[in-house]
């Protein structure tokens, strides 16, 4: 990446435009905290819903008392030990911040990226960045330039291209009650990584039926190739049913050999959660553009980063 395209991005941000950058988790549509129309354009770009409030991206723990105050004891604990780092943090808002970003709520989601190029951006700008993940509005996120260019063709904004993202799912969102630490979205920090962080103390997690208003993004429906995504355990019996349709398979490990597979990506032959994690969402832009009429997706182990991958192919198969 060469700085004059960095320079570049910093002064279109400036201007009050929309750009693409990458973090370590997935693309990034950025734009900056305090400028209302800038941030209005992000959620037309996307198609967004105006009730799905942002993360601010920052580049210091400075910059993390400028979005938020009163800042609970464990958020600085995890803080301090994740960033820069997939992890987001809903707290407090301070005032300055708009509501367009909290979709009028008193709570901002905040995060610092682990990533040189966001980094650089953030320091160029002087300004934190709003930034959900660079795809239209309940399709597959990105962890690929060419793939934010797929998600929008000719409305993709100008796009620091950074490679494929490191972690390739979102960032893991918490939040603080009275009584307690609640994990809002599984993500690339497993909630056993972050009850370690905290020495111990339990993390407790929203449901998708009570997550709403708290953090309308757990909505069930997300992530949604155009082909038909059946989530399973048993794949074969899925192909025996799916005679004469097209159908793709996304697995963990296992290659299957039956005739009647069009294609099979196999996310970690070793059987790693991080390398499947990684290309998950490439994965299903891959297969989506081959015109199939399924996806056959396993239901992967329930531990760890296994968590959010089923929870992102189990949205993907909302109706
Ligand atoms: O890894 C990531 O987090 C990526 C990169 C670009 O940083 N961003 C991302 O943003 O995934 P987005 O907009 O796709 O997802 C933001 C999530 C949503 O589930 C949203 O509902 C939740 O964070 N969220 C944002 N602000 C919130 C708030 N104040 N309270 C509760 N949840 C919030
Ligand atoms: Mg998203």
């Amino acid at each position: 990446m060469s700085s004059p395209d960095i320079l570049k991005a910093a002064k279109l941000l400036q201007e009050g435009k929309v750009v693409v950058m990458p973090t370590e988790t997935v693309y990034g549509l950025a734009a900056n905290i305090y400028d209302a129309a800038a941030i209005r354009a992000i959620f037309e770009l996307k198609g967004r819903p105006s009730n799905n409030p942002l993360i601010v991206h920052i580049k210091s723990f400075e910059v993390l008392q400028e979005v938020a105050k009163n800042i609970p004891e464990a958020a600085l604990k995890l803080a301090r030990h994740f960033w820069p780092g997939p992890l987001t943090l809903v707290l407090e808002k301070q005032d300055t911040i708009l509501d367009v970003i909290t979709a009028g709520g008193s709570t901002v989601a905040v995060r610092m990226p682990n990533h040189p190029i966001a980094l650089a951006l953030l320091q160029e700008t002087g300004f934190p960045l709003a930034a959900p993940s660079a795809n239209p509005s309940n399709y597959i996120s990105p962890t690929s330039a060419e793939n934010v260019r797929k998600g929008f063709g000719d409305r993709a904004p100008f796009i620091l291209d950074g490679g494929p993202c490191e972690k390739g799912i979102e960032s893991t969102v918490v939040g603080f009650k009275s009584d307690g630490v609640y994990l809002y979205r599984h993500g690339a920090i497993t909630k056993e990584a972050l009850e370690t962080a905290l020495e111990g103390l339990e993390v407790q997690t929203l449901t998708n039926e009570t997550a709403s208003p708290a953090s309308p993004g757990m909505l069930l429906k997300h992530y949604s190739p155009r082909a038909k995504l059946i989530h399973t355990t048993d794949v074969e019996q899925q192909l025996h049913q799916a005679q004469g349709k097209q159908v793709g398979v996304l697995s963990f490990r296992t290659h299957y050999s039956q005739p009647n597979i069009a294609h099979q990506l196999t996310l970690s032959p070793s059987g790693k959660l991080e390398e499947a994690a990684q290309g998950l969402f490439n994965a299903l832009y891959e297969l989506d553009a081959k015109g199939l009429d399924i996806i056959l997706a396993e239901v992967f182990p329930e531990e760890g980063l296994g968590l959010a991958i089923n929870d992102r192919l189990r949205r993907a198969a909302a109706e």
